[in-house]
């Protein structure tokens, strides 16, 4: 299927470090070219150890871009970030995945990652030790908060006869991966919607120094806020506890505890057409003390006793009148297997009564602060469509594509 930006062919640039799995980009370039997209090659010196110009520029069909200093008058480690429709690292070294991290800028390639605006994967191949390297794994646990995809690389058999995780995706799966970033961008599909998302954890006072709360980080909600953004929705963010800052351009909402979110919520949906519940929501609280309570001498504890608090989710859903505002739930569960999980989210969306329940796995820290999730969407309608593990603002698009199918007809 051909994938065109508009009124002209998607332009890509193709990425090449320096490593044995060189080769397979070429299969890479192939799926691309052949999908109706302009790539531009930019390989890297070491990279052309393994593959030489005349290759990829015979099966681009473009002229290879390799050294800053060549056509410098064009100033393509410019022009060609800046130009991209999406870029393509394929194979992303250890050493390509560092240089990005830390916006080191000394070859072509880097010099494009700069001045990219527009989406970056990387397709990892390296060793399995250089791979599970702290340093490895944090590169990429930052480029992921970035914003880029960077890919999981593939099991089994590495360059010499020592196989385990390092080798590069199945060329196909990458070309798949540019050619979803491709149809999805750009994409004005929730114009004209108001949009109410609430994100973050509630805290709930104990007395005036104390409180209760959870672990939640607010990132996914401020991902929903500005990927929601990007595809033109008007967003209100109901903000309770966060480690991040808001994106700019929604209008920003605070609050602290479960009934100062659901006076918001409750107020703000009447006048949305969409509403997501993506905070964590104290479900008991204590009875607050007005003075702080004080330890005494006799080294005893004390009990806390805990009010429940609302269901605001099932209280927006018999709110409204009609079929608007249309409403998404989140459920967060601790589940032995995916079998149970799902179990457990179809329990869960049947009780609240929303569209569509986001339901993720929230054990260890697979989820609270972690700029990655994985989770399966239930929709009332019987639906389910599971996101793998990847970047919350991957999974922000997931919920927006589900949203928008229903919303939008
Ligand atoms: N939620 C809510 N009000 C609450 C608790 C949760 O609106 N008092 C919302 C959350 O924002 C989320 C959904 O309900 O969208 C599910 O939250 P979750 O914590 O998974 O489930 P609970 O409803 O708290 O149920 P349980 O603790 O029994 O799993």
């Amino acid at each position: 299927m051909d994938v065109d930006a508009g009124e002209r062919r998607s332009r890509v640039v193709l990425g090449v470090a320096g490593g044995i799995a060189a080769y397979k980009a070429c299969e890479v370039l192939r799926g691309l070219t052949e999908s109706g997209c302009d790539v531009t090659v930019v390989p890297t010196a070491a990279a052309l150890n393994f593959v030489g110009a005349a290759t990829w520029s015979a099966l681009s069909g473009r002229p290879v871009a390799t050294d800053v200093w060549q056509d410098a008058h064009r100033v393509p480690h410019v022009r060609l970030g800046q130009e991209a429709d999406v870029i393509v690292v394929a194979p992303a070294t250890a050493d390509l995945l560092a240089r990005a991290t830390h916006g080191i800028a000394d070859d072509l390639l880097t010099n494009v990652l700069l001045t990219a605006r527009c989406p970056v994967i990387l397709a990892p191949a390296m060793h399995t030790e250089m791979w599970e390297h702290p340093a490895t794994r944090r590169n990429v646990a930052l480029l992921r908060e970035r914003g880029m995809l960077v890919l999981d690389p593939a099991d089994g058999r590495l360059t010499g006869t020592d196989s385990g995780k390092g080798r590069l995706p199945q060329p196909a799966a990458i070309v798949a991966a540019a050619l979803d970033i491709l149809r999805r961008q750009p994409t004005d599909d929730l114009r004209g919607l108001r949009i109410a998302i609430s994100s973050g954890g509630t805290r709930e006072a104990w007395d005036p120094v104390r409180f209760i709360g959870n672990h939640s980080s607010g990132r996914q909600g401020v991902e929903l806020a500005r990927t929601a953004l990007a595809r033109g929705a008007h967003v209100t963010l109901v903000a309770a506890h966060m480690d991040v800052d808001p994106p700019a351009g929604v209008d920003v909402v605070r609050v602290t505890s479960a009934a100062d979110l659901e006076r918001a919520m409750m107020a703000i949906a009447a006048q949305s057409d969409v509403v997501v519940m993506a905070a964590a929501v104290a479900d008991f609280r204590p009875v607050p003390e007005s003075t702080k309570v004080k330890k005494d001498d006799s080294g005893s504890g004390v009990t806390l006793d805990l009010e429940r608090t609302s269901d605001i989710l099932a209280g927006l859903v018999a709110a409204r009148t009609g079929a608007a505002p249309f409403i998404v739930g989140f459920a967060a569960e601790t589940a032995a297997d995916a079998a149970e999980l799902l179990a457990l989210g179809k329990s869960k969306l049947a009780r609240k009564g929303c569209d569509l329940l986001v339901v993720n796995d929230v054990a260890a820290d697979a989820v609270f602060g972690s700029p990655e999730n994985a989770v399966v969407i239930l929709g009332a309608d019987g639906s389910q469509v599971a996101l793998p593990r990847q970047a919350k603002a991957g999974i922000s698009d997931g919920i927006w594509d589900a949203v928008a199918a229903r919303v939008r007809g």
